[in-house]
């Protein structure tokens, strides 16, 4: 090696060792629904599951994990650009020991939502309840690391939220409560209240750097176009309409919660550019399928629907956007997370 070649190497490994000195994030911690669920439904009562295949049959040693999908799902790949773990574990997963914490931590459910009464639906942990297992986690931690190094964890881990989505699909738009008792804009207001107290308490717990993600075109959903019979299986604008507001209205609170909050560094993720440019260009993404899903017929089936006797179920995944009716194939979930991480979380790299 000559001897500017040698001096390039040397930089280079120095860079490396800088890097992984300065690896800020010592773990990712999760709270949400189905979008970053790794498995907690696994472990409570409800019909709303999928550790049974063909759930997570592109995952390590094809294993139905609960993941909503056919391989990983966003947070797993965000764990594993943080250099990481590949895979974040869930709380309520017998196996989960608090010995492993810097593997990060799912508190995430599917079919949950900010309102209490969309985890009603279908019976699943309420986001309240998430954060009274994060409490939980923290006493642990504390038993384990001592308080000292706890805190530091704490106050250096990434905190990913992701969820909102089934309060308008499983509930505002399908149950009369809501609907009857709030107008769409003032749900949205209700719903984006609810986030800001969520951040405030985990800032109030000791996290400072978060990442609140937004809602996806949610028209979209191979689900939602199958009812949409009357615009021939077209996205649902209306639906979609609903997730930009929100979004934006999102985007404010973040705004106002990082002057607020002493510390803090809150960004917003954002899925729904991401998602409708995948759905408006398959072939720029090489997708064949947008509108049906992998899973069964493709219009209808997710949870114990999408199982293993249902003959209709895709060979390739990778050709298909969605994986079951309601939650993206694992291709798609890379890349909304490269998108995210390249976006949003590059500041925490
Ligand atoms: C957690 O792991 C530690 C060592 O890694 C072990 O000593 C302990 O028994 C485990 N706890 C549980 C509850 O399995
Ligand atoms: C949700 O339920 C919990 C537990 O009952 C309660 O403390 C909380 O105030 C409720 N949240 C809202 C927004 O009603």
């Amino acid at each position: 090696m000559g001897y500017e070649a040698m001096l390039w190497f040397l930089l280079a490994h120095l860079l490396v060792q800088i890097l992984k000195i300065n690896a800020k994030v010592p773990a990712i911690i999760v709270f949400g629904d189905s979008s970053v669920d790794s498995g907690n439904n696994n472990e409570i009562s409800t019909v709303l599951k999928s550790n049974f295949q063909p759930y997570g049959r592109d995952f390590i040693d094809s294993k139905p994990t609960g993941r909503f999908s056919n391989g990983r799902i966003p947070t797993d790949f965000i764990s594993e650009a943080f250099r990481i773990k590949p895979t974040i574990p869930a709380y309520l997963d017998p196996t989960y020991n608090i010995s492993d914490f810097s593997t990060g931590v799912c508190f995430a459910s599917a079919g949950t939502g900010y309102d209490n009464a969309t985890s009603d639906v279908l019976s699943v942990i309420p986001l309240w309840k998430e954060m009274e297992y994060y409490k939980e986690y923290q006493e642990k931690l504390r038993g384990f690391l001592g308080n000292e190094k706890a805190n530091k964890v704490i106050g250096e881990a990434l905190y990913l939220v992701s969820i909102g989505t089934n309060d308008f699909l499983e509930n505002y738009y399908v149950l009369p409560r809501r609907s009857s008792e709030y107008n769409i804009e003032e749900y949205q207001n209700f719903l984006a209240g609810i986030a800001k107290d969520f951040i405030t308490e985990l800032h109030r717990l000791g996290a400072r750097n978060l990442c609140l993600s937004g809602l996806p075109p949610m028209g979209c959903l191979p689900l939602e176009r199958a009812t949409n019979i009357f615009s021939g299986g077209d996205c649902v604008q209306e639906y979609n309409d609903v997730a930009k507001k929100f979004n934006e209205k999102l985007q404010g609170m973040i705004m106002k919660v990082n002057k607020e909050l002493a510390g803090i560094r809150l960004v917003f993720s954002n899925p729904y550019d991401i998602l409708l440019d995948i759905i408006q260009n398959p072939n720029k993404f090489g997708f064949e399928d947008i509108a049906k899903a992998c899973c069964g017929t493709g219009f209808f089936e997710m949870g114990y629907m999408c199982s293993k006797i249902n003959p209709f179920t895709c060979s390739d995944a990778n050709k298909y956007v969605f994986w079951d009716s309601f939650h993206p194939t694992e291709k798609t979930n890379w890349i909304i997370a490269d998108h995210v991480v390249r976006t949003s979380l590059a500041t925490f790299l």
